[in-house]
């Protein structure tokens, strides 16, 4: 049994948890086992740059965050132009696994690996996917794996303005990853007991977030924290076509939105603001236990799919039970923050205010 395996796409902090379960679980199935770890993602089977991964590689990685591949982004709307020497990318990957003799690949991934991932399977390559990103915003899963350690930095981060928040009666902002999807900052900004989250799956009226930072304050609570997704956007701004709003922010005198939305709150309010952007480190250190364990079943599901023969599939968590989809499913869909969510209502109930 030949096997491939690499991580693409943004690190998060559980891939070598998933790495490590795909490698035990293979090497406690197969005797005649060769794992190939292709180096900086999708680069190393394009350029032929990988290394035979042993077994004593996959033990002792549970907790490290990275990934002992390396990665990169190989962005999927460029994967079928030739890169600078005219070497056709796809050919190329698909050359590169034949030549290897691989019974199949398995790539550890978030939504445009997993599109390549996909084609390469469209190719008659064997291929399986593993659900990877902070953002939890691959379509076919409840959950990604990443998402859960990553949340936590952000709620920490937002636990760590309170205290200051409360002493200098400001209004702070806590800028939080997920590129266009809010999961992240709604369960971190739950999580941290922000006062509002603003998310791009509901996007926010300035007034209201004026109304509901000055109702807190009449109320006796003279500071606010608000959670705000870097793909968090007002409600004109959400009017705009792609090409008006990409427009708008290239010529915007604000390096994101949460400081645009500063500048707004102060000029309305007077209030004193704040903007604080944890940016990567949300994803580094240590996976959380629940990302270890996730990590953990899904590598091992990966590895029984190997076994089966069942590829063109990524392993998926559903309803709690680790399952499969096919990734033809997955690829170009996103998912996200349902604004009807239970779980937006809950937040609302509790006086929560999301801008909307
Ligand atoms: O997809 C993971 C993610 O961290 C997003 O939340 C964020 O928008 C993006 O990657 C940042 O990408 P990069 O690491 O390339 O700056």
């Amino acid at each position: 049994m030949r096997v491939g395996m690499l991580t693409s796409g943004g690190d998060c902090q559980s891939l070598n948890a998933t790495m490590r379960g795909v490698g035990k679980a293979l090497f406690s199935m197969y005797n005649d086992l060769t794992i190939f770890g292709f180096e900086d993602g999708y680069h190393g089977l394009i350029y032929s740059q990988y290394h035979q991964m042993e077994r004593k590689e996959f033990s002792g990685i549970l907790t490290r965050g990275g990934t002992i591949l390396g990665t990169s982004r190989t962005p999927f709307k460029l994967i079928n132009e030739p890169d600078v020497n005219g070497l056709n990318k796809v050919a190329s990957m698909v050359h590169t696994y034949k030549q290897l003799k691989l019974d199949c690949l398995i790539v550890l991934g978030g939504n445009g690996s997993l599109k390549t991932a996909n084609l390469l399977s469209e190719q008659g390559l064997n291929v399986i996917g593993c659900p990877k990103t902070i953002d939890n915003d691959l379509w076919g899963t409840d959950m990604t794996f990443g998402f859960h350690s990553a949340v936590a930095v952000a709620t920490n981060a937002i636990d760590c303005i309170h205290s200051t928040a409360a002493s200098h009666k400001r209004v702070f902002i806590v800028e939080i990853m997920g590129h266009k999807v809010g999961m992240m900052t709604l369960y971190a900004g739950l999580a941290g007991g922000a006062d509002i989250i603003l998310i791009p799956e509901m996007p926010y009226h300035i007034e209201s977030v004026c109304a509901a930072i000055e109702q807190r304050y009449q109320g006796g609570s003279p500071f606010s924290i608000i959670a705000v997704a870097e793909g968090a956007m007002s409600y004109e701004d959400a009017q705009l076509s792609k090409k008006e709003l990409k427009k708008k922010l290239e010529n915007s005198k604000y390096p994101s939105v949460s400081y645009e939305l500063a500048d707004q709150i102060f000029q309305r309010t007077g209030i004193e603001v704040r903007v604080t952007v944890p940016g990567h480190t949300q994803r580094g250190g240590e996976p959380v236990p629940y990302d270890r364990v996730l990590a953990t079943q899904f590598g091992v599901e990966a590895a029984n799919l190997v076994k089966k023969g069942e590829f063109g599939n990524m392993v998926a968590m559903k309803n709690n039970i680790i399952t499969k989809i096919p990734l033809k499913e997955v690829a170009g869909k996103l998912k996200q923050v349902d604004p009807n969510s239970q779980l937006v209502q809950e937040a609302k109930e509790i006086g929560i205010s999301f801008g909307d």
